[in-house]
Order: structure tokens, then C-alpha cells, then sequence
């Protein structure tokens, strides 16, 4: 009897798993800049999949979003090799804010998830750094899927520095839902942190990138978006995670990964001390900000903070 309910265990986590892992939010800026009102991942899929336990299972899940690299807005002139990133000068693009600080954020989405310590590796390889990051937890994730170890290795983070903001309840289509279900997916994702952490949550990123007018107009907190996607959910090669990341890198640029996937675990433990190497300072999103002299203003949504996108609201 053990032994089998211990074997459904393990499956529904695997099915849990990867339903979130499939419904990972990379999105291109491209994407997210686009009217929303013909959206992809709505639609959902069946598709059989394995675990990287080899547990074939079949599941629905919504599409993958829009799998483009470009950079919406021309943001690349530093060229591909990897020392590029070494060139940028800190704060020069910055629009209004003064520094000489090289900063940058990562970010992590779709988390907790503590299944072969994916989080675990991450906020251990932050620590080991003195690096901070920002996770953007799913509440569901919290309460139903790892409600005894995604708590904790939650409550570390934040006893080191990191910051947590909300990715809804359930990861829905902010954009194709009704007010009704935007407020409580932002609530219930809120309060599962809350509950947790004892502090207000402060940040949202919007599951898919998706936050169109009406959305931001009913949510009462600033969405993060990004100007580097990793893909990571897509390819789920730390190689190639990592490569993108130190191309791309550039000050007040924020890194969006997903803490769903052992090669994003990799990615990190290695680009961490790489971009410490080369100078960066590891900060939360809303340290990015301050260290830019802006300010996050709720019903608006950020690309990055030396506002080479500037600001829809
Ligand atoms: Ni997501």
C-alpha cells in the first residue's frame, strides 16, 4: 500500500511538473508587444511527454507562447562573442538615473519547484555568490504542489536577499480572462506568498508576458517584463542559456529563466559567478530600479531599467 501511494505521489508530481514546465512564459518582446487579441498559448494541446525521470505520461497543456529571439527594439549592437558584454559601460544608457554601477537582474518563473531541487540549486548557487535574483512564484506551486519544500526554500531565499513577486495562482492568460478571474488570481497569488514570506508582494510578471491595458488597468502592482529571454523552457540547454546571457548581458537589463528545469539550474550555478567575473552586481529587480533612479509605478509594465523600452501604461 506504501509503495503504490508513494509511485501516485510521483506521478502526480510529475504530471504537475510538467504541466508548469509546459506551460513555461518565455515570450519574445516581440510577442509581448503585440495586440494581444490573437493569443497562441491559449490553446491547448495534448502532448505526451517524459520527465527527466522517464516517466512517459500524457497531458494537456497550453501551446508553448512565440518562440522568436529577436530583440524587439534593436537593443543588440554590442555584436555576438561573448566578450562583448565586458565592453558595456555602466549607466551610460541609463535615461535619468546616475550610476556607475553594473547591475543586472535575473529573474526566475514558474516556481517554486523543488522536485530534483531545482530552486534548491539555485538559491543555493546565489548564496554561495552573494548574489540576490527575483523569483516570480506561481501560488498554486506554493500551496498544492510543493506546500512543505517550496515554503522553504521560499523563506531562504528571502533570508538572502531575493525577492519574490507573483505569477498569478494558476499561470493563466491574464489577457483572455474575465476581470473576476483577473483580480483572483492575483490575490490568491499574492497571498500564497504573503503566507509565507510575512511580506507584501510588491512585483508582478504576468504568465506569458501578457498584460494588455485592461489587465494593467485592473492590477494594482507593476509588471516586470524582460529584454533578455533565454528561452530556457524551450531549449533547456544550459549551454545555450548561459551563451545568450553573456551575449546579451548588459547593465539594468533584467534575465527572465524559469526555475522549472534542471538545465536552467545549471545555467545558473554557472553564469552567477561569470557575470560577477566580469563585474556585475546580482540584484533584485526592484534594486535595479532604485539603483537606476526609477521608480516602479503600479498599471505599468518595464522591459528594463535604463528604459531603452520605455514605459506602456
Ligand atoms: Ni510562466
Amino acid at each position: 500500500m506504501r509503495g503504490k501511494k508513494k509511485l501516485m505521489s510521483l506521478l502526480l508530481i510529475s504530471v504537475l511538473g510538467i504541466t508548469a514546465a509546459l506551460s513555461g512564459c518565455g515570450k519574445s518582446e516581440q510577442d509581448v508587444a503585440a495586440t494581444p487579441s490573437a493569443n497562441p498559448s491559449t490553446e491547448a494541446t495534448t502532448q505526451t511527454a517524459a520527465t527527466d525521470d522517464s516517466h512517459m505520461i500524457t497531458v494537456t497543456v497550453p501551446s508553448p507562447d512565440g518562440a522568436t529571439t529577436a530583440a524587439g527594439n534593436g537593443g543588440q549592437t554590442g555584436g555576438g562573442e561573448s566578450s562583448s558584454a565586458e565592453s558595456s559601460e555602466a549607466g551610460t544608457t541609463a535615461a535619468g538615473g546616475q550610476t556607475d554601477v553594473k547591475a543586472i537582474a535575473l529573474t526566475f518563473d514558474d516556481g517554486p519547484y523543488t522536485y530534483k531541487n531545482v530552486t534548491n540549486r539555485i538559491v543555493d548557487a546565489l548564496e554561495k555568490n552573494n548574489a540576490k535574483a527575483t523569483f516570480f512564484v506561481v501560488g498554486q506551486a506554493v500551496n498544492e504542489w510543493f506546500p512543505t519544500d517550496g515554503p522553504e526554500v521560499m523563506k531562504k531565499a528571502v533570508s538572502i536577499g531575493c525577492e519574490i513577486g507573483t505569477h498569478t495562482y494558476s499561470h493563466e492568460n491574464l489577457n483572455t480572462s474575465s476581470s473576476d478571474v483577473i483580480k483572483e488570481q492575483v490575490e490568491k497569488g499574492c497571498k500564497a506568498i504573503e503566507d509565507v514570506t510575512g511580506q507584501k508582494v510588491t512585483l508582478m510578471r504576468p504568465p506569458y508576458g501578457n498584460a494588455k491595458q485592461s489587465v494593467m488597468d485592473q492590477v494594482d502592482l507593476p509588471m516586470i517584463q524582460w529584454d533578455i529571454d533565454t528561452l530556457d523552457w524551450d531549449t533547456k540547454d544550459a549551454d545555450n542559456t548561459v551563451k545568450v546571457i553573456l551575449e546579451q548581458a548588459k547593465p539594468g537589463s533584467i534575465i527572465l529563466m524559469h526555475d522549472i528545469y534542471g538545465a536552467s539550474a545549471e545555467a545558473a550555478e554557472r553564469v552567477i559567478p561569470e557575470l560577477i567575473k566580469q563585474g556585475y552586481q546580482l540584484v533584485t529587480v526592484s534594486e535595479l530600479f532604485e539603483i537606476y533612479g526609477k521608480e516602479l509605478e503600479p498599471h505599468h509594465q518595464y522591459y528594463d531599467a535604463r528604459g531603452d523600452r520605455d514605459i506602456e501604461s
